[in-house]
């Protein structure tokens, strides 16, 4: 807690902190996650260190990125479409597979993302081979009809609400054989069991006493929507994998091949 003295701020006394560790260590068992605890700085510093190795998001990353350019199967002089593009990265992995001939339209809904990829685009030397096209997927002003050689997408559908109406976008900006290759997250049967675990907490007596469950549930609605009204109305979890195929064929898109943590959909 903070101390003062004569009304200033003068440092802070440790406080005794009341944690249900029991709790929190079943739910690290129940999720496959871990339980850390630090009371002490070389404590803390020490988790940090254990944290920092078992980090994996970029290289997860990074493969998901490698898999939707394989979809993508760019060749020389061809145009590529990358679609909420954020920091670039498989807008610059093309360009660094492909080389110079490459050129990419690179688009997002945020000006800022879109000012931070095009300075990363001058620091690489490559923003000659760039144009950046600030829209929603859902209306790709700007972009031609039958103007790409390929589009790609990664991470970006989850925020998009219409996502039909994106999916015709990419078809219309598409040459006659392009090719669409997206890798999105499938967040539905997640959010599935935590509205299954709702409706246990709900039919819980009050004075149970059972702590576990309402905090797991706590937890878990922070990550997800947990009622199906909710899961149906957010865009971050209202598609299966089978939907995007669905959404392609309704738009035109010819044929697919769909793998179970990416999705690549030939045109
Ligand atoms: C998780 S990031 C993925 C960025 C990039 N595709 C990648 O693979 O690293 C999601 C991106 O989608 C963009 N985005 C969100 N909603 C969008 C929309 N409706 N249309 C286009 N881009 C959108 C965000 O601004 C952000 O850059």
């Amino acid at each position: 807690m903070p101390v003062f003295w004569n009304g200033q701020r003068v440092g802070t006394r440790p406080e005794p902190v009341d944690i249900d560790e029991d709790t929190l260590q079943k739910i690290a068992n129940m999720t496959g996650g871990k339980y850390y605890r630090a009371d002490n700085a070389q404590k803390f510093q020490a988790i940090y260190g254990e944290i920092d190795k078992l980090e994996k998001t970029e290289a997860e990353v990074k493969k998901y990125a490698d898999r939707v350019l394989d979809g993508a199967r760019l060749a020389p002089g061809m145009t590529l479409a990358d679609i909420g593009t954020g920091d670039g990265l498989i807008a610059f992995s093309a360009i660094d597979r492909v080389g110079p001939s490459l050129s990419v339209i690179l688009t997002d809904i945020s000006a800022p993302l879109l000012r931070h990829s095009e300075a990363l685009a001058v620091q690489r030397g490559v923003r000659h081979q760039c144009a950046f096209i600030e829209c929603s997927a859902e209306v790709l002003g700007g972009i031609a009809d039958a103007s790409v050689d390929a589009v790609t997408t990664r991470a970006v559908l989850a925020y998009v609400p219409d996502k039909i109406a994106a999916m015709r976008e990419f078809h219309r900006i598409l040459k006659p054989g392009g090719r669409l290759s997206i890798a999105e997250p499938v967040n539905r049967d997640d959010a599935f069991e935590v509205s299954a675990l709702k409706r246990m907490v709900d039919a819980l007596p009050a004075e149970s006493g059972n702590d576990f469950f309402h905090l797991l549930h706590r937890w878990k609605a922070a990550q997800y929507p947990d009622t199906e009204e909710k899961i149906s109305a957010n865009p971050f979890t209202n598609y299966s994998e089978r939907d995007l195929v669905r959404f392609a064929l309704d738009t035109r898109f010819a044929r697919y091949s769909i793998c179970r943590d990416s999705h690549g959909v030939p045109h």
